[in-house]
This record gives structure tokens, C-alpha cells and sequence, in this order.
């Protein structure tokens, strides 16, 4: 295993020109120093109108090989994961790389036991235990395709999750510890197998000693399988194109869309990004807070950081538990030396006493990251003066699920931060803005905003969507011929430095969580007294954005408290309880093009309090509803 970092400025600058003179060159040179059963024989073939990508074809490898055996003889004995408890009475797990090994070999022949062959798609829905690690690497290994649904999910997103990639195998764990609750898991998982005539087995791992309803030649222990495993397991050979997991993400339709990510390219991008970007030394600690049900804990708990080497921490709990100051309670304890967290995460903890900060140690951190949506000034400088001490770098990434890794961030150390901006592109990436007639914006020395897309494909670009690759091209490949849209806009200073303002689409991240208005309409116009309902975001000072829900009830029906419950209970039982709107108005109407479109623009500004410039609502086919609504507005 080679160190793939760039070590100064002039570093990046010279990778950056090389990965834009000759991106195949550059990519090759990163690739090779992974471990390949088979070297590839074309590094890169691509066109974004098809639209196409494929890296290292030919090329035959096993990504847990290059996250376990690559480690064993040098780093055999290092700690891979630290795993740090809800209750922090309850003690930490190390497990080495070794261990680690081991327990995903074992838990390989499990999943082969039980029928589970190379390009089968498994369902993860399990809370943050290193099962849940373990789990995804024996489905790496034996070349299955994860599909991990994040444990928040409710049984209708499981079940539907479930039914579009046709899973065969559903893993969970019986309950779950969140802070002081406890989550009965396999009660959420049992309704939404009603529905998911896939799936032929369940392993159960227990997670509390709680008695737990099984189903009689459907569900198994984790524990009682392992007992009848073979330890030893063969990584499968997969080609570099081959699927290597699905990962849901909000779509600006209702349907989520299963993004999949192929074994080669999505391992050398994860890899590349991470070391850069953190800028890890030997015996660093490094902890990343997301969940590993999103992206970002994909990438950056486990494949790039085992790709490299590193000990990853997993925390099973929430950061309010036992009290707001668990984060840095850990940080001391674990002594972590890289903290990356979600903005939203930043602000609530900045909303509470100081004390819960300061009666820890923190000396140990040297690098902060930052993910999941603009960082505001305020909390950029509480992260960066209460926790870093103004002695450690900001990383503000930006990426997405579909981009698989980071694309514009600060090498930590290495390249300047600037706060609220995600200043430059890594190396292989090259961002281009876009304005209103759909032209491409020169780079000059002028400062421009415009809408973000990506003309040349990097390693980890997702590939389709899952059975729906003509929604791909449309989501992604028609808004800008030959360019990746990535649906955000962004302004770029005069020396070429992102940042980035927003969605300009129907999605909304409300606390880091990208959610698809759409989905969320659909699950409100689903209650009996409803006949059509808008979801806008507006700004909140914790959340980032909040939902704001604009309701046509049935003419006979009166608005009520009881309504509103009802209509939060629906959005939390069909997407998940994230997706609550904040704020429910019922109305009359909702303002529509002639076309009968819903002017999403104008329901946006009423929620945000920037009805100064509602812009043109002549044109609208009944402009009267826009005062009638703002009379009702919900402060
Ligand atoms: C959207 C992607 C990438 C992992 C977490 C979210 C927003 C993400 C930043 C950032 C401003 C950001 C964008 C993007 N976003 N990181 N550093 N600054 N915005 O993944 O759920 O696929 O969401 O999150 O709007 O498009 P995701």
C-alpha cells in the first residue's frame, strides 16, 4: 500500500494541471498502487450523452482486499475500527485488522450458506455496530450487491427500497439503541416483509438480550449461522465495472433512486479523496459522525478510510446522549485526531452551554471536516474556534451520493480553507458553471454564479440508477449536453474557490438528510381529507432548511390540530421521521402555471419571509391565491 497524498500546495497544483492535461495518466498512476488480481486494460471509457462511464476495464479485483489482506502482514495488528457505544457505560470494541479479517470471512461463507451468490442483492437495516461493517465487506467479498437502508427508514421505504433491487437476503439487528430509546428494528423490518416477496432470509443479530418474534424457516441469528461458518473465504474475483452497492437517494419525483457504484473506480476515487483530503498520519484516529447508511459513511467510515489503512471510529449513538457534550467526550476518550461532522450537527451543539465543550480535552484534533450542505458563517467559526482552538484545518466537502466521493474541499493543511466556501476541486474533478441560457461560464478573473455541473467523468461517478437508467440521463445528463448536472448552485470567487448556495431543484436537505419533496407530497396526499399538498424548504437556523407543507383539504373537512398530526404521522410512517414537515398551512388553492405546475418558487419565498419580489404572478393561472396565502401564512 502506498501513501497517495500530495503534501503541499505546489503538490495539488501540479497533480491538478496533470489530472486535466491527461486524466487517464493521472488515474492510472493512483490505480496502480492498489492491489489488482488482474491489471485492467482500458483506464477509461466515457461519453455523458449516453451517457457512459466505465474505468479499468478489464481489470479484475476484490475491493476487501485492498480494505483487509493488503493490511494483514504490516498492519495486521493495527485497530481498523474503534467502536464506541450508545451507553458510554457500555465499553468500547477495538478490532484490528486482523479481526476484522476474520469476522468478514466468516460472516462471507454465512451469507454463501445461506444462498447468497456474486451480483445478489442484500438488504442492510441495521444500527451503527460493527456488524453492520462487517456485514457489508462479507457482501463485498463474495461480490453480493449491498443496498443498506438507513435504520431511521420506515417499513414502507424498506419495503419499497427492498422491491426495486429485488433483494434476496435482508440483514438487521432486533433493536437498536438512540440515546435513551430503544428501537425494536426487526418489528419494523417484519411489516415491511409483507411486502417484499424477494427476500428469502433474515439474519437477526441481536443486539439486547430482549426476546424476539422469528420467523420459522425465514429468520436466523447472526450468531447461530456463524456457528455452522467456514472461516476461511475467497474474495470473488470482480471485474472493476462490476456492481458494487446501491444506495438510495431522494429523487425530485417521488421514487427514491437506487444509485449504483462499481467496485474499481468507486475504490480508487473513495481512496484518493480521503487520504487528501484528511491528510491522515500513522497513528491517527479518525472519526466520522455520519451514519453508515448514507454515502458518507460508505465512503469515509469505511472504504476509504480501510482502503487506507486507517482506524475508523463507528459511534452507535447521538450526540445529545447522555448529554451534549458526548462528541467531545469521545473525542478525549478515543483521543481522535480527525473529526468530520454535518453542519446541522455543529449548530445545535453550538446552541448549548460552552461548558459541555470545554470540560473536555480536545488537544488530540488536528483536521475538522464538514458535510451535507452549506456551512454558515456563525457555525463555521464556533466549529473552528471552540473545537479546533483555530489550530486545526476546516474541511468543507462537497459531493454527493452519486458523485461517490468528494469532489471540491480543502486538502487539510495543504490548500487555504475559506470559510463557508469548499474553495477547490481535487484533483480529477473539474467543476464548470452554468448560466441561465445553459452556457458554460469562462473562467476569468470575475467572480460568477451559476449552477454547478461536472464536464469530465472522475473514477467514482455513480454508474445508473438501478433498472432505471433512462431517469438517469434524464436526472443528470439532459440539463446540460455532455455535462453531469449536479443540481446545486454555486458562486466562485475570483481565484476560483466554490462555494456552494443550494439545491435548484425539488430537493431539500433538511439537517444534512437530502430529501425529495416529491416523495413527501405523495405521503400527505395519501391521508382521506387531503386533495393536494406542496413541500417547500425555507431556511432554519438549526435544521439548515425546514418543510413547509401548503394543504388542500376536501371542502367538507375542517382544518384541525388533530389533521395536522395525522399528517406528520403519515410522512413519518411512509418516509421516515425526518421527512415531518415543520410547518403545515392548509389553503384553497395552490399557485399554478396555465400548464398546472405548481409554482414552487413563489410557495418558497412565502415560507422563507422573502415575499419583497415574488417576481411576475400575472402570469399564474389564479394569481389571486398567492395573498391569500401569505394572509395565512404560518410564522
Ligand atoms: C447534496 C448531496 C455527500 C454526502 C452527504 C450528502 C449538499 C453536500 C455540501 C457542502 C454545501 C453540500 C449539496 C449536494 N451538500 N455537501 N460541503 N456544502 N452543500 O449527500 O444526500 O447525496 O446530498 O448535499 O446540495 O448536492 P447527498
Amino acid at each position: 500500500m502506498e501513501n497517495l497524498q500530495l503534501r503541499t500546495f505546489a503538490d495539488y497544483k501540479k497533480a491538478y494541471k496533470k489530472s486535466t492535461k491527461d486524466p487517464e495518466a493521472f488515474w492510472e498512476g493512483i490505480a496502480d498502487t492498489f492491489t489488482w488480481q488482474k491489471k485492467w486494460d482500458k483506464t477509461l471509457e466515457w461519453d455523458f450523452e449516453k451517457p457512459e462511464v466505465k474505468w479499468f476495464q478489464g481489470g479484475k479485483l476484490n475491493i476487501t482486499e485492498n480494505c483487509l489482506d493488503r493490511h494483514l502482514e504490516k498492519l495486521g495488528n493495527k485497530t481498523a475500527i474503534i467502536w464506541e457505544p450508545n451507553d458510554p457505560d457500555e465499553e468500547s470494541r477495538y478490532i484490528s485488522y486482523r479481526q476484522l479479517f476474520v469476522k468478514v470471512s466468516r460472516f462471507a461463507n454465512v451469507l454463501k450458506n445461506n444462498g447468497i451468490k456474486k451480483g445478489d442483492r442484500v438488504c442492510l437495516y441495521m444500527p451503527m455496530i460493527p456488524e453492520l461493517a462487517i456485514a457489508m465487506l462479507a457482501c463485498a467479498r463474495i461480490g453480493a450487491v449491498h443496498s443498506i437502508v438507513f435504520a431511521g427508514f420506515s417499513s414502507a421505504a424498506i419495503a419499497r427500497r427492498i422491491n426495486d433491487s429485488e433483494c434476496k437476503m435482508l440483514i438487521t439487528a432486533n433493536e437498536v439503541y438512540r440515546g435513551a430509546k430503544k428501537v425494536n428494528l426487526k418489528e419494523i423490518c417484519d411489516k415491511a416483509l409483507e411486502e417484499t416477496p424477494s427476500i428469502e432470509s433474515v439474519i437477526v443479530y441481536r443486539r439486547t438480550v430482549e426476546p424476539t418474534a422469528m420467523k420459522d424457516g425465514r429468520d436466523k441469528f447472526w450468531f447461530d449461522e456463524l456457528q455452522k461458518a467456514e472461516k476461511d473465504c475467497p474474495a470473488e474475483e470482480m471485474d472493476a465495472e462490476d456492481m458494487l452497492f446501491i444506495l438510495y437517494t431522494s429523487g425530485s419525483t417521488g421514487k427514491p433512486k437506487g444509485m449504483v457504484h462499481t467496485v474499481g473506480g468507486y475504490m480508487v476515487g473513495t481512496t484518493y479523496t480521503f487520504q487528501n483530503v484528511f491528510q491522515l498520519e500513522k497513528d491517527d484516529v479518525y472519526w466520522c459522525t455520519a451514519d453508515i447508511g448514507w454515502i458518507t459513511g460508505h465512503s469515509y467510515i469505511i472504504y476509504g478510510p480501510l482502503a487506507s489503512g486507517a482506524t475508523t471510529v463507528m459511534f452507535e449513538g447521538v450526540p445529545s446522549y447522555p448529554d451534549y457534550g458526548r462528541f467531545w467526550e469521545i473525542c478525549e476518550k478515543l483521543k481522535v485526531t480527525h473529526f468530520y461532522t454535518a453542519p446541522t450537527a455543529i449548530r445545535s451543539l453550538a446552541k448549548q452551554p460552552l461548558k459541555f465543550v470545554e470540560r473536555h480535552d480536545l488537544s488530540s484534533l488536528k483536521v475538522l471536516g464538514s458535510v451535507g450542505e452549506p456551512i454558515n458563517e456563525e457555525a463555521w467559526h464556533w466549529y473552528n474556534d471552540n473545537i479546533g482552538k483555530g489550530n486545526c484545518p476546516v474541511v468543507d466537502t462537497w459531493w454527493q451520493t452519486e458523485t461517490g466521493g468528494i469532489m471540491i474541499s480543502p486538502l487539510a493543511g495543504i490548500t487555504p480553507t475559506r470559510p463557508t466556501f469548499a474553495t477547490l476541486p481535487l484533483p480529477g474533478v473539474q467543476p464548470v458553471l452554468m448560466d441561465e441560457q445553459g452556457e458554460e461560464i469562462p473562467h476569468t478573473n470575475e467572480p460568477v454564479e451559476g449552477r454547478l455541473a461536472i464536464k469530465f467523468p472522475w473514477p467514482s461517478i455513480a454508474r445508473t440508477i438501478y433498472g432505471d437508467h433512462d431517469r438517469y440521463k434524464e436526472v443528470y445528463f439532459s440539463t446540460f449536453k455532455g455535462k453531469y448536472f449536479t443540481g446545486d448552485g454555486a458562486y466562485r470567487d475570483a481565484s476560483g474557490n466554490y462555494r456552494i448556495t443550494g439545491r435548484v431543484d425539488d430537493i431539500v436537505i433538511v439537517s444534512g438528510h437530502n430529501l425529495g419533496t416529491a416523495a413527501i407530497e405523495n405521503a400527505i396526499d395519501e391521508h382521506e381529507a387531503v386533495v393536494e399538498s406542496a413541500v417547500v424548504g425555507y431556511p432554519h437556523e438549526v435544521k439548515g432548511n425546514a418543510l413547509y407543507a401548503y394543504v388542500i383539504l376536501y371542502n367538507d373537512i375542517e382544518p384541525s390540530e388533530e389533521l395536522i398530526k395525522e399528517i406528520r404521522e403519515i410522512v413519518a410512517n411512509t418516509v421516515g421521521p425526518i421527512a415531518k414537515p415543520e410547518k403545515i398551512q392548509f389553503v384553497s388553492g395552490l399557485p399554478k402555471t396555465r400548464s398546472g405546475k405548481i409554482m414552487r418558487r413563489i410557495l418558497r419565498k412565502i415560507a422563507s419571509k422573502d415575499t419583497e419580489n415574488l417576481g411576475d404572478t400575472s402570469t399564474l393561472l389564479n394569481p389571486e391565491i398567492v395573498d391569500e396565502i401569505m394572509a395565512d401564512f404560518k410564522a
